[in-house]
């Protein structure tokens, strides 16, 4: 059974209610769930962590190694700053899979820019919850 970390970043917990017209209306309770279906679907074990935190989503990835297959991330507004957060994912030996609810490159410019990408193995976005799905299959396929 392959076994998956999924990260949510920072004011992820707040989704539902926060900036609806942008995210909508689903909370990430909800989102949880619909990893889990998928996972039970393929066979998975998730670990879902969320925080606001930098340093804590470091950690996070760097005990990842021993216990987990691989990372399923969405590092929210780190995702255009964190040199930290991608020097972390570089340093894994675990393959990883970003994902955004929004379009990123369809916002404002300084969302457009993503220092997670190019260590990751690949990037869904723009599909709402979906999203989070999707990545999580194209993660499972990866590394079966
Ligand atoms: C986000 C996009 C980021 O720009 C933003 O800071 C978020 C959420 C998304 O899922 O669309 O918090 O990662």
């Amino acid at each position: 059974m392959k076994r998956i970390l999924i990260i949510h970043g920072p004011n992820l917990d707040r989704l539902g209610t926060r900036e609806p017209q942008v995210y909508g209306k689903i909370t990430l309770k909800e989102i949880n769930a619909g990893l889990k279906k998928v996972a039970a679907k393929e066979k998975a074990r998730l670990v879902i962590a969320q925080s606001n935190h930098e340093g804590e989503i470091v950690d996070l990835i760097g005990k990842a190694a021993e216990k987990f297959d691989g990372i399923l991330i969405n590092p929210a507004a780190y995702t255009h700053t964190s040199v930290a957060i991608r020097d972390a994912l570089c340093a894994s030996s675990l393959p990883a899979v970003e994902v955004h609810l929004s379009n990123i490159y369809s916002r404002e410019e300084f969302r457009q820019k993503s220092l997670i990408s190019p260590v990751a193995k690949g990037t869904v976005l723009g599909f709402g919850p979906k999203s989070y799905y999707l990545g999580l299959e194209a993660l499972l396929d990866l590394i079966r």
